[in-house]
């Protein structure tokens, strides 16, 4: 059993293979958060925790004799707020009388032999794990606000899950100002918060800053999870590398409005709350109605390295759904970085022919093929073909296409309109606008009100019309462009501040009827690139562009902050033309492909520009990423080099998870002269194990990691190698 309560000491216990979490009711009913960290057998982990007596934090009423007894430096679940905890709150809300405070008591607990479902929401499911759940209520029956703490308990996965229900219990409505997932204490220690920064063509860009005193923000109220800032976080140990050292990863599974505050407080003790972002929100809690926020999803692991691969395996066993979740992913062409907007039957069917040739299994048209889209002006909402670009309507091209012998695939971006469209003509009041006032415009275009019925049925009707009439196996969904004026004409006034969560309830409500509906279609999801790339999302679309930047240099960078939370079977990765469209870079053929093969790996660039040998590189680099896709998908990734390496290399290495095969990457960033030769230590082989080293020479697995590998000499523009390794004994 993973979770265990022992009624003497109140405590709550909750163990995973490797990890265990504590927390204890005290005598007035409050919940205090005792140990997350390593297994530690039976020991109760309230002993570290003494109590000083603190100045200006202030006592509960009944508590009032004993100074040392403040929620001010207690550690918490969920925090009550406006009764004397000063730090960052996880929830906030006020009460029709007008008073904004709650102090929350332990009511009762329930364990369950599965895993908990949020309504509406995606969470990790359970995959016939070993994973129990544990509901614990508290309540303040001044406010009649009541709160119930979700947590899943995942044995082998090694990973917790923790959601929240906010009850209104009493008569009044609530209103909800502030509802986080979590609020999770680290009371003791000195940490550093590893966080993903970035902007549209460099997401996830990977820094580490040590805490200072006060509170951490990072947030998004762009109505996406955003380029800026991922909704995922490490907090680690100063001394934590890849290989060692405590380090807590928290990612949110939602892919709207987020907020994470991390506070390190006057007594060193650092809280991290996580969850939708209270900017703009309120929600209106009325009588006996309950609000559910997002998942998070918690783990603590031995080094970097071991939180990746927790999350990676979680993503890919327990998050992502149906036929494409471990299975093979078709190798792709896109012809957006090839035509743009200016598409015709011809260029495709010439591209998709070239295509073919090289083994690629799947053609994707994106943006340009429907009604007046000559550029991003207008069209968008009017999911109608093109018929002066295509000619033989959809039909026709998918039938030429698939005649050649490939799939299909289609770009959407359904959540949007252009004021130059006939669905914008029809309804006006279908997009966000907020009134008297002309809204901000961002690549021409609206984002449709999806908190709004009539906008989900529609958008239901178009895609599954699309998906049922035509042989598309393939969406990719884009989303491109920022919300703002973020205001619904079908709600009152007082529910203004519902609009953007409940637009994801729809979209994820959307998403989930598709999948339902379409089994066959695998969904790419895309934001400009990665601006949704989020666990919420990887539940309905098995793989998300990374980044609209091709360029395989600055891809090294974006790939290797993408890997901390996801796995490789998440990445979008194409190889594009050199010079690079975004960075005008030059790059060979062979370090776009070997950084395109450590995604999903697809082409997208004019394949009629392209001389004989080059198409002749690009079978043999489909071949080769057929042979590997289930190491790179399927096995364990490492990162072997730091972000002060890249300055002259980036390397990474696969390994297969029985240890009989890995796959050693490096490119060149930057060649220097003269300089020390490149080396690296493998990671993951198995020590009794030889292997033959691509082919050279053979060698003991323990050799390997202890005294790695030397590359030879590489030299030129940004030249890239990879070694095969590959157990013979
Ligand atoms: C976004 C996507 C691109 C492409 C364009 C089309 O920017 O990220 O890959 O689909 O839209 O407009």
């Amino acid at each position: 059993m993973s979770i265990r309560y022992n009624e003497e000491t109140k405590q709550f216990i909750l163990e995973t293979d490797h990890t265990c979490y504590q927390m204890q009711v005290d005598m007035l009913g409050f919940l205090h958060h005792l140990y997350y960290g390593p297994r530690v057998g039976q020991n109760d982990m309230s002993y570290p925790y003494r109590i000083y007596d603190h100045g200006f934090s202030g006592n509960p009423y009944d508590m009032r004799h004993d100074r040392a007894f403040s929620l001010d430096s207690f550690a918490q679940e969920y925090t009550s707020f406006g009764v004397g905890d000063f730090r960052v709150t996880s929830i906030r809300a006020s009460c029709s009388d007008g008073s904004r405070c709650a102090e929350f008591h332990f009511t009762g607990y329930e364990i369950k032999n599965s895993k908990y479902e949020i309504p509406g929401l995606p969470s990790v499911y359970d995959n016939g794990d070993r994973v129990q759940t544990l509901i614990l209520s508290l309540i303040d029956s001044a406010a009649n606000i009541a709160v119930k703490l979700y947590y899943g308990v995942f044995e082998e996965l090694d990973i917790i899950t923790r959601a929240t229900e906010i009850i209104n219990a009493g008569t009044e409505i609530v209103w909800l100002r502030k509802a986080s997932s979590i609020c999770l204490e680290l009371p003791f220690g000195k940490w550093d918060m590893v966080h993903f920064y970035g902007r549209h063509c460099m997401e996830r860009q990977a820094e580490r800053v040590p805490l200072f005193h006060g509170i951490h923000t990072l947030s998004s109220g762009r109505g996406m999870s955003s380029h800026q800032h991922n909704p995922f976080i490490i907090l680690c140990d100063h001394a934590a590398n890849e290989d060692s050292g405590l380090s807590y990863g928290l990612m949110l599974m939602y892919s709207g409005n987020h907020k994470i505050e991390v506070e390190l407080d006057q007594f060193d003790s650092t809280r991290a709350v996580m969850g939708i972002s209270d900017d703009r929100f309120r929600w209106e809690l009325s009588a006996g109605t309950s609000f559910y926020t997002p998942e998070v999803i918690l783990t603590c692991a031995n080094g970097l390295t071991e939180l990746s691969h927790r999350y990676h395996r979680a993503i890919r066993n327990n998050v992502v759904r149906g036929k494409f979740k471990l299975s093979h992913r078709p190798v792709l062409i896109n012809n957006w970085e090839a035509t743009y907007f200016d598409l015709n039957e011809k260029k495709l069917l010439s591209i998709a022919e070239k295509a073919k040739k090289l083994g690629v299994e799947l053609f994707v048209m994106d943006d340009g093929w429907f009604k007046n889209r000559n550029d991003d002006n207008a069209g968008l909402g009017d999911w109608v073909p093109d018929l002066k670009k295509l000619p033989h309507g959809l039909d026709g091209l998918i039938e030429k296409v698939n005649a050649l012998g490939l799939e299909f695939g289609l770009w959407i971006e359904p959540e949007m309109v252009n004021e130059d469209s006939d669905l914008f003509r029809a309804h006006p009041d279908w997009a966000l606008s907020a009134p008297n006032r002309a809204p901000m415009m961002s690549r021409n275009q609206l984002v449709l009100d999806l908190s709004r019925e009539d906008v989900y049925k529609y958008l239901y009707t178009t895609i599954s019309y699309l998906l049922s009439q035509y042989n598309i196996t393939y969406i990719k969904w884009d989303f491109n462009r920022s919300m703002a004026d973020v205001y619904s004409r079908a709600l009152p006034s007082s529910r203004q501040g519902e609009v953007s969560h409940r637009y994801y309830l729809n979209l994820y409500r959307l998403y989930d009827h598709l999948t339902r509906e379409f089994p066959q279609v695998l969904f790419e999801g895309c934001a400009g690139g990665g601006g949704r790339f989020d666990a919420g999302m990887l539940a309905y679309s098995p793989q998300i562009w990374c980044s609209d930047n091709t360029d395989p240099i600055s891809r090294l960078a974006i790939q290797y902050g993408t890997s901390f939370g996801y796995p490789m079977s998440a990445v979008g990765a194409h190889v594009s033309a050199s010079p690079n469209h975004q960075t005008g870079r030059l790059t060979p053929l062979s370090t776009r492909g070997i950084v395109a093969m450590s995604g999903t790996f697809g082409y997208e660039l004019d394949l009629d520009k392209l001389s004989p040998e080059e198409l002749e590189e690009m079978k043999e680099q489909v071949k080769r990423f057929k042979e590997i896709e289930p190491i790179v998908h399927g096995g364990l990734h490492y990162r072997l080099s730091t972000s002060v390496d890249s300055r002259h290399y980036v390397a990474w290495q696969f390994v297969s998870e029985d240890k009989s095969r890995s796959l050693l990457n490096i490119v060149v960033t930057n060649p220097l002269a003269n300089s020390a030769p490149v080396h690296v230590r493998l990671k993951g082989l198995d020590d009794q194990a030889v292997y033959s080293v691509n082919g050279e020479f053979e060698c003991l697995g323990s050799s390997l990691m202890s005294a790695g590998y030397t590359f030879p000499q590489l030299t030129g523009d940004y030249p890239c190698m990879q070694v095969d390794i590959i157990q013979i004994k």
